[in-house]
């Protein structure tokens, strides 16, 4: 009766452990580090963050960043699963600590798999996602 309690215990306990490293197994390797230059950080949002521009950012979001970046920006959406670095988390305090000047260069930029705004979008456009993207 002693040892089938401590087969259970220890079945219970196999399960916690590959439960667990499982899920820390889920999460993608952050790519190589992407700082933007300079004079990309310095530079300036020119368009206000009022509901206007958030509104228009988030619609545009949802058209073209929802399907890698997520509902929420923490880059758990559908086309994620098939990346094989981390999308990101828009919500985190690196994210946080970013320029709004250095998250436009990245969004015009982009980086494979990312791909670049720079034709899909307008100036201001890419500027109001990025006004949307900061309420994440
Ligand atoms: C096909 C999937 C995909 C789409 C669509 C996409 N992204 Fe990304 N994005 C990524 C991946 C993957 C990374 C990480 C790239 C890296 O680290 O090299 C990334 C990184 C970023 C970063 C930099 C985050 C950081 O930590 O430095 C920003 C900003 C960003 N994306 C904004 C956007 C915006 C805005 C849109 C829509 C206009 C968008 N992305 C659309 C996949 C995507």
């Amino acid at each position: 009766m002693k040892n089938l309690k401590k087969i259970i215990a220890g079945a219970f306990l196999f399960a916690a452990c590959m439960f667990i490293s499982q899920s820390a197994f889920a999460q993608k390797p952050a790519g190589k580090p992407w700082p933007a230059p300079d004079a990309a950080v310095k530079k300036a949002n020119p368009i206000k963050s009022d509901a206007a521009s958030v509104k228009e950012g988030k619609d545009l979001y949802a058209q073209h960043c929802k399907s890698c970046h997520g509902a929420k920006g923490k880059g758990d959406g559908s086309k994620a699963e098939k990346i094989d670095i981390s999308c990101g988390d828009f919500s985190s305090p690196e994210i946080a600590k970013m320029t709004d000047g250095e998250l436009y260069w990245k969004t015009t930029e982009g980086r494979k798999p990312m791909p670049s705004y720079k034709e899909k979008l307008s100036d201001s456009e890419r500027w109001k996602v990025i006004n949307y993207l900061r309420t994440l």
